[in-house]
């Protein structure tokens, strides 16, 4: 996987000093079972994880792709658009190799529900699930969609370890604003889930504890005005409800966990040709490698095209200043700049990716041109699986 390769083809002129990313071996390698595509906000983590499971399906893979808030018509031409939380036979997959492709979008709320359902007595679920606290938790609390995305991995992990119905899971990530809230979330959410913090807010004053509680009952009596008393009896409930769940929760967060560092799993960074994008992605690689958990690679993705030709910047400058002094209105001498422009932009983008490389030199790394359109059907998914494997 890091063997280095010569580049042809429009991206030469922009290669790295980092090694090439084998993206089919890594598809192809029956030992692959898992792949996560990471990644700050907008980089294109959906279309990632869509081309790679097209890509792995049509070369003979039995795939599911586990989506997370698609735009709406890449939703429509897989089929997905509808939201029922078991993954679907996607439609118009050329079926020579042998493979299959299924994809599902992730259902946060019912996600919850059901494990909910899962770990509760029938009476105590809907006790639990009716709460307008616990409504509004598993539909908008920052980190649930983290939590459920890796929840529904482990479903949909082991229900395959059982049926054998899929051999390559591909996961996307939620549009979080950090790479690392993919990672960091669900530890947070089940710390607050834990209840310690609501707990001590809510504990009456008794015993030992009385003249901390004295000082937590200011706190509640507060909250009681800020919150109304209504809301404070909601948690107060649900915490009550959820006390006996809530290890139940944590291990099943703790088994996919251990998934994400199993050795048949392969994380994908995906990042914009930007500092900060960039940046992020080596803090995300930093992570992975402390959480001891396996990088495949990394994915520049929607990079600027090289401008044809072996013009230099500095030449397509030079020649466009004398052409303006002898023919101030010709065309050619806004294009001569043009071409320079967009050169010097080319060649920043290699800088950063350079000092990405420098900073990690074994990571490899592939480079995705950024297409003319949205990537929103199958064929538009087509091109960026070759993209990604022309690298
Ligand atoms: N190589 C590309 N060329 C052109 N358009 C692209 C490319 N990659 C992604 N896009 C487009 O960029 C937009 C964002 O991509 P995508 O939804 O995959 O990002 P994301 O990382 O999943 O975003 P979010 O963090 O919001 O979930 C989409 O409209 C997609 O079609
Ligand atoms: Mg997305």
């Amino acid at each position: 996987m890091t063997r280095a390769r010569s580049r042809f083809g429009p991206l030469a002129a922009v290669a790295s000093k980092a090694p090439a990313f084998d993206i089919d071996q890594l598809l192809d390698d029956p030992s692959t079972g898992i792949i996560v595509c990471c990644g700050s906000g907008g980089v294109g983590k959906t279309t990632t994880s869509a081309a790679l499971a097209l890509r792995a399906a049509e070369r003979g893979r039995e795939v599911v792709v586990l989506t997370i808030d698609p735009a709406r018509r890449l939703a429509q031409s897989m089929g997905i658009e509808e939201l029922d939380n078991t993954p679907r036979p996607v439609t118009g997959i050329d079926p020579g190799a042998g493979g299959s492709l299924d994809a599902m979008m992730l259902d946060m709320k019912r996600t919850f529900d059901e494990v909910v359902e899962s770990q509760a007595s029938p009476q105590k679920a809907k006790q639990i699930l009716e709460n307008p606290f616990y409504i509004a938790l598993s539909s908008s609390f920052a980190g649930t969609q983290e939590y459920m995305a890796m929840e529904k991995l482990g479903q949909i992990h082991q229900d395959a370890q059982s049926t054998g119905d899929y051999d390559l899971i591909i996961v996307d990530t939620p549009p979080s604003r950090s790479a690392l809230d993919f990672l960091d979330a669900p530890e947070r959410l089940s710390s607050f889930l834990d209840g310690r913090f609501i707990r001590l807010l809510l504990a009456p004053a008794r015993g030992p504890a009385r003249m901390m509680t004295a000082g937590v009952g200011l706190i509640t009596n507060a909250l009681t005005k800020v919150l109304g008393a209504q809301v404070l009896r909601d948690m107060q409930t649900f915490v009550q409800a959820f006390d006996t769940l809530f290890g139940g929760f944590r291990q099943r967060a703790q088994k996919t966990f251990e998934l994400l560092q199993a050795d048949g799993t392969a994380f994908l960074v995906i990042a914009a040709p930007e500092p900060d994008a960039l940046r992020e992605a080596a803090y995300f690689v930093e992570r992975l490698s402390e959480d001891r958990m396996p990088l495949a690679g990394l994915v520049v993705n929607r990079a600027s095209p090289a401008p044809i030709g072996d013009l230099s910047a500095d030449e397509a400058m030079a020649a466009s200043a004398r052409l303006r002094k002898q023919a101030p209105t010709a065309v050619a001498g806004g294009l001569l700049r043009l071409h320079a422009d967009r050169t010097r932009l080319v060649e920043r983008e290699a800088q950063l990716r350079d000092r990405f490389a420098a900073a990690h030199p074994t990571v490899p790394t592939a480079v995705v041109p950024a297409l003319a359109g949205d990537v929103h059907d199958l064929a538009g998914l087509r091109r960026v699986g070759e993209l990604l494997a022309e690298g």
